[in-house]
């Protein structure tokens, strides 16, 4: 049995140490500490916007520090770190630091299809998260979704939404047979919608459908009623407080999950609930984290999967396990469980109808 891929260790078979064995572990081991520590510094740049402000032109830590109003000798030891791991490059000529065009795409602008900052900010919330997990793999318990830092419901709204900008209207509504019901003029629900990063995308897109975005986090909700006002699409969309299970206001044309079944305590009722909200010629969008069919091929297939069951571990089963008896489906719940909790549900006709390395999207439809 391996146990991880390509170190070449076999469990069970390792009678003296292997070196090259020994050297891949380590290897893997100094990446990993490299990848946690420029996780702190990204997230600390991204806040004291240290990355915007070098998309202005190539700075010395002294002109850094000056126009982001920070102490010169902590810009510099960040400065240091972020141009070894090659985030900026070093000028040793002039003591200037650059962040290349194509970096600035990935790390200083937000609202983008690029972006990946709100990553390293949902990972540093769950390094405060770190002692409550602790506890719950103790008890078993759980616990809300709102009760971790703020760092993680906004650094996930930021990080999801690259994805979304991406994928969503171009390509998955498209392939949901989604587009001209929208175009039309559709009814519409978003369930455990978050920040309303989907729902605002789907609103600004489809001028003559309606929305409405339900979300057990109240602070959620209300960052989702700023981003529809900031959007102008305020008058055709809406953010409630209200549970998967049990709100109303159908029938709606499509109900739609993103990132979230997974999370929630009972997804049966939830899929349930949707079937009762949904037109007879609606359709269920389900939006999941993307998974092989198990373990073994999303170790042999499926790198992200590395961050899919840390976000798991920290974030998904602790809220599934909040209520108890709660599913614990977990991140990576892959395309039978899934396909399951559908069709317990009350839905037929589950099909995945597309997909990228980070999600996979179904449609189901009423029996
Ligand atoms: C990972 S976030 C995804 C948010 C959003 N859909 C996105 O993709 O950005 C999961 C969301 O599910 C919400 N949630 C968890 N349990 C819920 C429930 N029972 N009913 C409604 N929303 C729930 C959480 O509050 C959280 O906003």
């Amino acid at each position: 049995m391996r146990c991880w891929p390509s170190t070449g260790y076999v469990a069970g078979e390792m009678t003296t140490p292997n070196r090259q064995t020994m050297d891949a572990i380590v290897e893997r081991i100094q990446m990993s500490f490299a990848g946690a520590a420029t996780t702190l510094m990204v997230h600390l740049g991204d806040r004291l916007g240290f990355y915007r402000i070098l998309t202005d032109g190539p700075a010395t830590s002294s002109e850094l520090a000056e126009r982001a109003g920070c102490s010169e000798r902590y810009v510099r030891e960040w400065l240091a770190q972020q141009a070894v791991v090659g985030f900026v490059a070093f000028d040793a000529d002039s003591g200037r630091f650059e962040l290349p065009p194509e970096h600035a795409l990935v790390l200083s602008e937000d609202e983008t299809p690029t972006t990946f900052a709100g990553g390293f900010e949902a990972l540093a919330g769950m390094y405060l998260s770190l002692d409550r997990v602790i506890e719950a793999f103790r008890s078993g318990e759980g616990f809300g979704w709102g009760e971790h830092d703020v760092r993680i419901p906004h650094g996930a709204a930021r990080f999801f939404g690259a994805s979304y900008r991406q994928h969503l209207v171009d390509e998955w509504v498209p392939s949901l047979g989604l587009e001209s019901r929208l175009e039309d003029g559709a009814w519409v629900a978003d369930i455990g919608c978050g920040e309303g990063v989907t729902t605002v995308l789907l609103a600004a897109a489809y001028p003559e459908s309606k929305f409405i975005g339900i979300d057990l986090h109240q602070p959620s909700i209300e960052a989702a009623r700023v981003r529809a006002t900031s959007a102008g699409v305020q008058e055709r969309v809406e953010f409630e407080f209200g549970d998967a299970t049990s709100y109303d206001g159908g029938p709606f044309d499509a109900i739609l999950f993103f990132d979230c079944l997974h999370d929630f305590p009972d997804p049966v009722s939830a899929v349930a609930n949707a079937r009762r909200q949904l037109a007879s010629d609606g359709v269920v969008a389900l939006v999941e984290p993307f998974a092989a069919a198990d373990l073994d091929e999303n170790i042999k297939t499926n790198p992200p999967a590395a961050l899919h069951y840390t976000a798991s571990t920290f974030l998904c089963l602790p809220n599934s396990l909040a209520t108890p008896g709660g599913a614990a489906l977990g991140a990576q719940a892959g395309p039978k469980a899934l396909a399951q909790i559908l069709t317990e549900g009350g839905l037929s006709s589950v099909q995945r109808v597309a997909a990228t390395p980070e999600h996979a999207v179904y449609a189901a439809r009423p029996k």
